[in-house]
């Protein structure tokens, strides 16, 4: 059984007096709430505030990027050491608007993920097609493509691989409010498990793939109740107490029903 997971992206939102306002207001919120992973990760400014706000809940921290080497002169860019030092588990690794806005590559993403591997982090992959790509039927090919240059060469040996979470999120339907379609998204993330049973075999049951895109607390259902799918990043409904906190309750109502 993989367990619903739901990370949110807060992206380059809040300052820290808002990022501990959230938490505070937050976890009182969704005190009834249990039995899903929940994930936020936070702009790195927030990280380590927030890693002390959470340590009595059962919130779990990430990132939304890394550098891939434990340290050295690069400037402005944050270390796998330093998020493990702060007790981070997930980071998102290539989501689409680092690929479009900071021109990361598939070979730079495959080295973030081996870094994450190699530090204990957990990453959470991001794939997905644009508009084009989606209107032109390429949706399979950019998404192989993107899947496995971005994890070419890894075993089975590294136990990590099943730990990986992929996140299919199509271009399109970031922070648009048109999200894919439940039985689309879940046809993509069983497109994602039959290319990991190609290249690693048994490992495609156990790895969680998520859905993004424009998900908020009325479509969640529909993401979160499909065979292929084992959550959602969220982030624009997820900046906001009362709407994820709606989002995560919408979940947690329905596998009680
Ligand atoms: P959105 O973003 O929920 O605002 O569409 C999702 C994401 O970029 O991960």
């Amino acid at each position: 059984m993989r367990q619903t997971l739901i990370v949110a992206n807060w992206k380059m939102y809040k300052t820290l007096a808002e990022a501990e306002e959230f938490m505070e207001r937050f976890t009182g919120e969704i005190a009834g709430v249990s039995g899903i992973e929940t994930v936020i990760c936070a702009p790195f400014i927030s990280l380590a505030r927030l890693s002390v706000l959470m340590e009595r809940t059962t919130l779990l921290l990430g990132a939304q990027n890394m550098h891939w080497q434990k340290e050295g002169a690069f400037t402005g860019e944050i270390s796998p050491l330093m998020l493990r030092d702060l007790g981070i588990k997930y980071v998102i690794i290539g989501h689409s608007e680092r690929r479009l806005h900071f021109n990361e590559s598939n070979l730079l993403i495959k080295r973030k993920v081996a870094s994450a591997f190699n530090f204990g982090l957990i990453p959470i992959l991001c794939v997905g097609e644009n508009w084009e790509q989606h209107s032109s039927q390429e949706t399979e090919k950019v998404i192989k493509e993107q899947l496995f240059s971005a994890l070419e060469g890894f075993t089975l040996e590294n136990e990590f691989m099943t730990k990986m979470v992929l996140a299919y999120e199509p271009v399109w339907a970031i922070g648009t409010g048109t999200a894919a379609r439940g039985e689309e998204a879940n046809a993509v993330a069983g497109f994602m498990r039959s290319l990991l049973q190609e290249k690693w075999g048994g490992i495609s049951e156990k790895v969680r793939i998520l859905y993004g895109g424009s998900v908020n607390a009325d479509n969640i259902t529909e993401f979160t109740g499909k065979e292929d799918l084992d959550g959602a990043l969220v982030g624009g409904s997820s900046l906001n107490v009362e709407t994820f906190a709606g989002l995560l309750k919408a979940v947690f109502n329905e596998r009680r029903a």
